[in-house]
């Protein structure tokens, strides 16, 4: 097979590692694919800035139709991130016929169906393994491993910068705001780091495996998203005396033929194996009916483990062009979106409580939760040396989304309640 050549889009940290790779197993690459594999051309903005990886100055350029009108070039690498201009960049390069394979979580996450679409009509390949997880093969577990069962829930811890915020609260009883400061020094939040603590780009990811996991087109809007910027000590520190770890989780779930997908903060039951997820790791843990629960655990970003992934996909890319299949895609999503309503979604809750210091007041609260059906498994009254208020904090048993809201809405105009704290989801 004659060499195939890449044209890269971007060579900032994802990029560079791909060169690192591409260059550095060169032999093992050839010898899987058939083929060498050679970076002809590279897209940066600013040609001035000094590099990690060497790099003939002529395969630099700041004209992307140096790449996208090439006719040498088999396979564009997108790893410039953001939607404009490089949705266009990657249209253009799959309506001329050339393979795709990108990082890009936002992208696939908003235009992923026009894409694949685009491919399709075209008979090209896109893939886009370092897109969620970055370093874990998750995108093609769900999409081939997974591919004889059929998946009910798909929890993810997919976003490094909160679990390191969560984790060091946790750990050291580190402030938010300082926690927060030093994931953005060491590189692993977004460049605005919202979209990392409210939730968003989990958002994203979990819009990503959601599609894979139950054969429905899931947007982003179907998403429900809380992120962790509400999150106290207080809370991580009620949570570890009742056992639970607050986690930023991405939950995926489907009964019968209808699906809910959220991102929250969630109280996880320490015996639970995503609660000892620490860190800036990722980690997806998915329960198929057949073949129970799973979990897959790695680094969740990174210049190299984010490349191994984008390698991964040029070596399946590679593959398919000496076997003539490219473009004949797995399994696109083939199942009508049905929704989960309020009265659908079942979870246990973690309840914190500002309340009067007074007889009565617990009857008063337990008498809302009984007129909308919600039981409960613990009550704990804890003193608050530093205010008249004492804090209840209440796990209920499994209720329905419905329930809780007229709970808490209920919560609102009771007397004895000062405040509502906190209200989390419970797993495990
Ligand atoms: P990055 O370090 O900011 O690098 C972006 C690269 O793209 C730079 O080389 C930049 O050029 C180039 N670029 C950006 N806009 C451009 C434009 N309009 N025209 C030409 N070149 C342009 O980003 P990254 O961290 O490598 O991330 C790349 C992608 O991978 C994103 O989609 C990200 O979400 C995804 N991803 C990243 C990680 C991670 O750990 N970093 C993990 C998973 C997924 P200059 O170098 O000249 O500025
Ligand atoms: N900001 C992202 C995170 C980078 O913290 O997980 C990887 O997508």
């Amino acid at each position: 097979m004659k060499p195939v050549k890449v044209g890269l889009l971007g060579l900032g940290t994802v990029g560079t590692g791909v060169v690192r790779i591409v260059e550095g197993h060169q032999e093992d690459l050839h010898r899987q694919t058939g083929a060498a594999i050679q970076i002809e051309k590279i897209l940066v903005k600013d040609r001035s800035k000094a590099r990690s990886v060497s790099i003939d100055a002529d395969k630099v350029t700041l004209d992307p139709m140096d790449i996208l009108n090439n006719p040498d070039i088999d396979v564009v690498v997108e790893v410039m991130g953001g939607i404009t201009p490089t949705k266009d960049y990657i249209l253009e390069a799959l309506s001329r016929g050339k393979h795709v394979v990108t990082a890009n979580k936002d992208l696939m996450a908003l235009h992923g169906p026009e894409i694949m679409k685009k491919a399709e009509e075209k008979g090209c390949d896109v893939f886009y393994e370092a897109s969620v997880a970055g370093g874990i093969p998750i995108i093609r577990t769900l999409a081939e491993g997974f591919s004889s069962d059929r998946i009910t829930k798909i929890m993810g811890i997919v976003n490094g910068t909160t679990n390191y915020i969560l984790s060091k609260m946790s750990q050291e009883g580190a402030a938010y705001a300082d926690v927060l400061k030093e994931a953005q020094e060491l590189g692993y939040a977004e460049a605005d780091p919202t979209s990392d603590v409210e939730g968003l780009d989990a958002a994203r990811k979990m819009t990503i495996l959601g599609t894979l996991g139950f054969n429905v087109n899931v947007a982003l809007s179907d998403v429900t998203v809380k992120g962790i910027s509400q999150v106290t000590k207080e809370d991580i520190l009620y949570g570890k005396k009742l056992g639970y770890e607050v986690k930023l989780l991405g939950i995926a779930e489907r009964t019968g033929d209808s699906i809910s997908v959220s991102v929250q903060p969630t109280m996880v039951k320490t015996t639970h194996p995503l609660a000892s997820v620490g860190g800036v790791f990722n980690a997806v843990y998915v329960y198929g009916e057949a073949v129970g629960e799973t979990m897959f655990y790695g680094p969740g970003a990174g210049e190299m483990p984010t490349a191994t992934s984008i390698v991964a996909d040029l070596v399946a890319v590679v593959k398919n062009m000496g076997l003539g299949v490219n473009g004949r895609r797995g399994v696109a999503p083939y199942k009508e979106k049905k929704l989960k309503t309020d009265e659908e979604i079942n979870s246990k809750n973690y309840i914190l409580l500002h309340v009067e210091d007074k007889a009565g007041v617990l009857a008063r609260i337990t008498q809302v939760f009984s007129a909308h059906d919600v039981s409960l498994e613990s009550v704990l009254q804890h003193p608050n040396p530093t205010n008249p208020k004492a804090e209840i904090i209440i796990i209920t048993h499994d209720a329905s989304q419905a329930n809780m809201k007229k709970v808490l809405k209920d919560f609102e105009s009771l007397d004895v309640i000062d405040k509502i704290k906190s209200v989390y989801r419970v797993e495990g």
